[in-house]
């Protein structure tokens, strides 16, 4: 086998941390460079995880000509700008989602990435879940027939992640629950059914709890003296190229009396359906006229960003496109933009794909 991989890291935050335990996990790379905006945190991460160098700046560890590949892993908004840096330094690139603040931005990543011909995969760990492997495995052997209706979201009744932080300011972050997790159900959902091409978004924002410090959740850390200025709940029906439409509702926080605060989606085909609600999954047929329903097992999988880890390291020895690549950030990005005109105009947005 080649030599391990060598992939430096920017952002030693919470899911900065994932990654470090994670990658620990392969013996087809090593993360061997650390930095973050606050040092402190790149040297504790750094003395934890046996990581021989700290970069003082992300400048220095794009120009670290010992790397391979680095994972961004920073706030929304520096996302494109470090991603393009890296690129233009002939690195391959591990990208958290969402792709960017906006489209403008997920494009510019996109057209980098043409120009450097390196890889860059979007951190869309859901994909490699077992039940998401186990529908994906479904539908590409026909049990849905063709896939007309999707609905999915994920609605939490009281989850405003680090109020007043990058998290809840959308010059930082680019929006609330939409981009945070909003672009998971999107990503997922898209690939799911092969990825058709959005055509048209109509949608709404209401900021109805974090402007007035409520509905707080658990992620991230409070600061409040920060401000809050993203939506808490989104609603939006897009439609697809192949005559299709998908519904997304995600909430941080919401008087909503559904049973569970749990990601979801359903899918509704010519011969079937699917509905994921957390880690549960549902086929439904009709057979004699009368409705049946199985559970999908799921496939086993020991930890799904291994496997997405994985297959980054393997796209970069191989030279081989990923299954999350660049065009899906950037196409999730236009749609999550198209929302928000969408909810400022009041108006059905189109969208053109020339
Ligand atoms: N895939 C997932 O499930 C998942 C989950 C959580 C977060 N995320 C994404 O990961 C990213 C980071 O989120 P988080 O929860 O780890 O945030 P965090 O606030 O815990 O960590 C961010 C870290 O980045 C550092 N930082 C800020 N600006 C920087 C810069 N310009 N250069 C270098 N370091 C900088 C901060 O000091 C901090 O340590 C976000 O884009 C978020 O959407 C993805």
């Amino acid at each position: 086998m080649s030599q391990p991989i060598r992939i430096g890291i920017i952002g030693a935050g919470a899911i900065g941390n994932v990654h470090l335990n994670t990658f620990a996990k392969l013996d087809t790379a090593n993360i061997v460079a650390i930095t973050d905006a606050y040092l402190p945190m790149a040297q504790q991460r750094a003395e934890e995880h046996q990581i021989p160098t700290v970069h003082e700046t992300p400048q220095a560890l794009l120009e670290d000509p010992t790397l391979d590949a680095v994972i961004v892993a920073v706030p929304n908004q520096f996302h494109a700008p470090l991603a393009i840096e890296a690129l233009k330094q002939g690195k391959h690139v591990l990208l958290e989602k969402p792709m960017a603040i906006d489209s403008a931005s997920a494009l510019a990543i996109t057209e980098a990435v043409q120009a450097s011909g390196k890889v860059l995969m979007m951190a869309h760990q859901m994909r490699w879940q077992g039940l998401s492997l186990a529908v994906k495995a479904m539908i590409d052997q026909g049990d849905l027939g063709t896939i007309y209706n999707v609905k999915t979201g994920w609605m939490r009744k009281k989850g405003i992640p680090g109020w007043g932080s990058w998290f809840t300011r959308k010059d930082q972050s680019g929006g609330g629950p939409l981009i945070d997790i909003g672009v998971h159900m999107l990503d997922l959902s898209l690939y799911l059914i092969g990825n058709p091409k959005p055509v048209s978004v109509y949608g709404s924002t209401y900021a109805e709890f974090g402007p007035n410090k409520e509905g707080i959740g658990n992620w991230g850390t409070p600061n409040w003296e920060g401000y809050y200025d993203v939506e808490d709940l989104a609603s939006a029906l897009i439609k697809l190229d192949n005559g299709g439409t998908l519904a997304l509702d995600v909430s941080w926080a919401a008087h909503s009396a559904a049973i569970s605060d749990e990601p979801f989606i359903h899918l509704i085909g010519t011969k079937g359906g699917i509905s994921i609600v957390g880690s549960s999954g549902t086929f439904v047929t009709h057979k004699d006229n009368e409705v049946v329903t199985t559970a999908i097992e799921p496939q086993v999988v020991e930890d799904d960003r291994v496997l997405l880890s994985s297959h980054f390291v393997d796209c970069v020895i191989h030279g081989k496109e990923p299954i999350a690549p660049a065009l899906s950030g950037y196409t999730n990005m236009r749609i999550l933009d198209a929302i928000y005109e969408s909810s400022k105009t009041g108006n059905e947005v189109k969208l053109s794909w020339n």
